[in-house]
């Protein structure tokens, strides 16, 4: 490929930290640069805790079993996004509520989940921020969550940096989670994140992630080791892949810069072309552009679908938008309502790359990706 969807920016200290990980023999869980990263982490978005685990679906398991979730709970999710937010809602065999997006950020709908609330009462609602784009009912959901004594879970896998109204997205809920797989702003080869103001949940979060054993060494004889009061889990993440992130973070400032760049000016190239739209950035926010996606508003999806072939012919690496989970067989009975918003973006969208590497020169590789893209589709 000659451009691509996302690549890890590794410029920083990772071989070093990688090397005295080694040198110190300690591969484990707890390391001491997984400790960092944690703290800067919770630094960088502006609460009290994070607690590192091994991937961003493990986080949101972790996150619902913390909060409580179990079986016969409801939790609501948006239709606009990854399996993992609703896989870890079945895992802790709870319920996932499935509701449509908006159109704008393609974040969770409030006038549907206020729809929804007329009905029953969730435990927990997840609002997802796509794209790094900051969800448009973000503060109006937290407000309803607030009023009603619902759990909010802010899923910001894909949003490393992003802003609303001046905080850090991942501090507006009860409780946060982040990816930081290799695809991500902050990359490590597989991680999440867990992030909470609250003492008591981060404490509950390590219990489930750590087998679910009381024992907390000092604080308990040393033949309660192996004691265990829940089906627990093994997530916590290992010190090698603490140390990538620590560098990771250590560098964050210039990933995001360079991210950015690449978003503004993909907007400045399509923003005025007849029957593209791109995902909205709204008032008094500042998105990470972890991707860039457009969406072909006139277009057949077979025709969205032979510029996304014909792209890849050329060497630019495309991802197709997420296909809804309340239209894929698996989860359709737990939708609620129609689908429509999910569907539309599954027809017409298209993920176009936003490595940051393409910051380069001016970002210059997004002014060529453009001229291919109107070629193919005026010529199509
Ligand atoms: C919005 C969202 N939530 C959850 C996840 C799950 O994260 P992971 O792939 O690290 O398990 C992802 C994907 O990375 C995601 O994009």
């Amino acid at each position: 490929m000659k451009y691509y969807i996302n690549e890890p920016y590794l410029k920083g200290k990772e071989k070093e930290y990688v090397l005295d990980v080694i040198e110190s023999g300690w591969l484990s869980v707890k390391g001491k640069h997984t400790k960092i990263f944690e703290e800067k982490f919770a630094e960088m978005v502006g609460v009290k805790y994070a607690l590192a685990v091994q991937s961003g679906t493990a986080a949101l398991h972790t996150a619902l079993l913390a909060l409580g979730v179990k079986k016969g709970d409801k939790v609501v999710i948006p239709n606009y996004t990854c399996a993992g937010n609703i896989s870890s809602v079945l895992q802790c065999q709870a319920t996932p509520i499935i509701l449509d997006v908006e159109k704008d950020t393609f974040g969770l709908d409030a006038e549907l989940f206020e729809e929804f609330l007329k009905y029953e009462k969730p435990k927990v609602v997840m609002i997802v921020h796509i794209y790094g784009f900051p969800a448009k009912d973000t503060k109006r959901i937290a407000e309803i969550c607030k009023r009603e004594n619902i759990f909010l879970l802010e899923d910001c896998c894909e949003a490393h940096g992003s802003e609303l109204e001046g905080k850090k997205l991942g501090s507006f809920g009860d409780i946060s989670v982040f990816s930081v797989r290799s695809e991500k702003m902050i990359a490590v080869g597989e991680g999440g994140l867990i992030l909470t103001d609250n003492k008591e949940l981060i404490d509950k979060a390590l219990y489930w992630a750590s087998r679910a054993s009381p024992y907390r060494g000092d604080e308990h004889p040393y033949w309660w080791k192996y004691s265990y009061e829940d089906v627990g889990m093994n997530y916590l993440m290992p010190h090698l892949l603490g140390a990538i992130g620590r560098a990771q973070i250590e560098n964050f400032d210039e990933i995001l810069a360079r991210k950015r760049k690449v978003g503004e000016k993909y907007k400045s190239c399509l923003q005025n072309i007849e029957g593209i739209k791109l995902q909205k950035k709204i008032q008094n926010s500042n998105p990470c552009y972890w991707l860039n996606m457009i969406i072909f508003e006139d277009e057949p999806k077979e025709r969205v679908r032979e510029i996304g072939k014909q792209l890849l012919k050329e060497q630019i690496e495309i991802r197709p938008a997420f296909w809804p989970l309340g239209d894929q067989k698996i989860f359709r009975e737990f939708a609620f309502g129609n689908q429509d918003i999910g569907n539309h973006l599954f027809e017409k969208g298209l993920v176009l790359p936003s490595s940051v590497f393409l910051s380069k020169n001016d970002c210059e590789g997004v002014e060529e990706i453009v001229d291919v893209l109107l070629k193919i589709k005026n010529e199509l």
